[in-house]
């Protein structure tokens, strides 16, 4: 069985983008695959977040995936910090990663225009802690989207360094993957691209979110002044609600609003008043889990330990091998 990996950003809440894409295909693949889905904390400390702050951030990425629907039973969830076997490779990686190749990657440059107080060597050698979070687990497959195409080629180029090396085939190649068809793309409530946290506030419905904020969230949704010829095609900024409606709503609720619209009789505050009801409906179950799953500290700490020792025997396995082909032999 081929080998999955897929580091989850340890900041921010899920969004509905996040969860009719990327997760529903991470729910699936967990039966297909050998998966290890991490939390990536150390990756986090680049920023240099508060002790409190890192810590709820983890627990609230935690604690959503697995309201999500993520088996820990199946998959492999852990935080990455608490398998110290990734620190090592990285260290190891870093051997052979040049001051050149990393300065010049695209998310090191956009991060120093960003934060330019604070261009730390973390930073700088993100890729190469990204590169040992995938090839520690001899991983072929990587669920990533197109933004970190240039941190798998990174990864690509370490592995196949160290194979060089030391003249061997230890590390495969790992792959940007698409799971299935295309991702299902959710539209913001913005009017504009898809459902992001950085598209300002307002744009994102979170999983989190409570029935009231959802509410207000959609009603507050970009709209235009109505439809003003028969069957005509939809703007953007309501195509979009449609496309969420799509998602949250029954196929017949769908089509009487669609067939408002065109017959020019659609009044966008009923519309929103049902899409919204419909979001608040769908999200329903996983709001409550992720409230019980927050509450249950024995549980969470359960599904931490397990993760943290199925990773770890895998890590393990390669650092110990790592060591062995680098030269550090017992005596
Ligand atoms: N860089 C990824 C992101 O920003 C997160 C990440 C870290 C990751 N390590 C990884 C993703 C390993 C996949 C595999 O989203």
């Amino acid at each position: 069985m081929e080998t999955v990996v897929s580091g989850i950003r340890s900041t921010g809440n899920l969004h509905l983008g996040n969860y009719y894409g990327a997760i529903q295909n991470f729910i699936k693949m967990q039966h297909e695959y050998n998966c290890y889905f991490f939390i990536a904390d150390l990756h986090s400390l680049t920023t240099h977040p508060t002790p409190a702050n890192l810590h709820n951030n983890v627990k609230q990425v935690l604690v959503e995936y697995l309201a999500a629907g993520i088996d820990p039973e199946k998959a492999t969830i852990y935080v990455q910090s608490d398998v110290p076997e990734v620190a090592e490779l990285y260290l190891y990686l870093n051997m052979n990663a040049y001051l050149g190749e990393l300065e010049r990657s695209t998310s090191f440059k956009d991060k120093v225009r960003a934060q330019p107080d604070n261009v730390n060597a973390g930073l700088l050698t993100y890729p190469v802690l990204m590169a040992a979070d995938i090839i520690i687990h001899k991983a072929t497959k990587v669920p990533v989207g197109k933004d970190q195409e240039q941190h798998l080629e990174m990864a690509r180029t370490f592995g196949n360094r160290f194979n060089r090396l030391y003249n061997n085939d230890y590390f495969p190649e790992p792959y940007a993957f698409t799971y299935g068809s295309n991702l299902v793309k959710i539209p913001g409530l913005d009017g504009k691209g898809k459902m992001g946290k950085s598209e300002g506030e307002g744009n994102a419905v979170y999983l989190s979110d409570t029935p009231e904020v959802i509410r207000k969230k959609v009603m507050r949704a970009v709209t235009d002044s109505g439809p003003t010829v028969e069957n005509q095609e939809k703007p953007q900024e309501i195509q979009n609600l449609f496309d969420l409606m799509k998602v949250v709503s029954t196929e017949d609720t769908y089509k009487h609003f669609d067939n408002l619209y065109n017959t020019m009789q659609v009044r966008y505050g009923d519309l929103k008043k049902q899409l919204a009801e419909d979001m608040v409906n769908a999200t329903a179950p996983i709001r409550e889990r992720i409230n019980d799953i927050a509450g249950d500290s024995v549980y969470l700490s359960r599904v931490a330990s397990l993760g943290a020792e199925k990773a770890r025997e895998s890590a393990g396995r390669t650092i110990r091998e790592v060591r062995e082909i680098i030269g550090f032999r017992k005596f």
